[in-house]
């Protein structure tokens, strides 16, 4: 369950596994294969490069509370993407967030990602999966809406949709 092996649209074999603290050595070259508009997209705030310390913070995550999973090419060893998971307070929730390679987008990487991070969401007893996504990333709030989240208007922060995905609507089979 924590860890699946994948095949990518385009053939490349793909490791899909939880994030190891020696994965800070793969960040730099996942990072440089990024767009400043794709950081956009996942840290909601104009940015050229990820700071040592937010790469530190990510890497050092609490396994109490959250979980991440990256994506490993199998031929290389490459990173080619994460996605996080991080309780809410009540710990019935998680609160998702996801990054791609930038050269890598349509390659059916975000999607495998994604049911990789919902089956661990649903295995573990989570209530919802939540995430928060700009109105303008059309892509992820498509996607979003194709896995079975239902998305609203975040009520405080302009151009910000709410998407949630109640975990009971999603059934074994399509996570399996
Ligand atoms: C958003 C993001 C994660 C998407 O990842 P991706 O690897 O490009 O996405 P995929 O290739 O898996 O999916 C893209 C498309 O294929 C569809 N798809 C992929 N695999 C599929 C499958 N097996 N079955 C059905 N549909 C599938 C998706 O719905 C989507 O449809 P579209 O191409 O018609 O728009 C990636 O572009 C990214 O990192 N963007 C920047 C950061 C960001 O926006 N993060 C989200 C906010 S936290």
């Amino acid at each position: 369950m924590l860890e699946r092996h994948v095949t990518l649209l385009s053939g490349e074999k793909v490791l899909i596994r939880p994030l190891k603290v020696a994965d800070a050595a793969l960040y730099p070259d996942f990072l440089g294969d990024v767009t400043p508009e794709d950081l956009r997209l996942r840290f909601f705030a104009a940015m050229r490069t990820v700071s040592p310390e937010l790469i530190d913070k990510l890497i050092h995550y609490d396994p109490a509370t959250a979980m991440a999973f990256v994506a490993i090419e199998e031929q290389n060893g490459r990173l080619l993407g994460v996605v996080r998971l991080h309780n809410d307070d009540s710990g019935e929730n998680g609160e998702f967030a996801i990054l791609t390679r930038t050269k890598l987008k349509g390659h059916g990487l975000g999607w495998l990602m994604m049911k990789h991070m919902i089956a661990y969401a649903k295995d573990k007893g989570l209530k919802t999966v939540r995430g928060q996504v700009l109105g303008e990333n059309t892509t992820m709030l498509q996607m979003c809406g194709e896995l079975g989240f239902h998305s609203t208007d975040d009520p405080d922060e302009r151009g910000v949709k709410n998407v949630e995905l109640p975990l009971i609507e999603v059934p074994a089979e399509a996570v399996s």
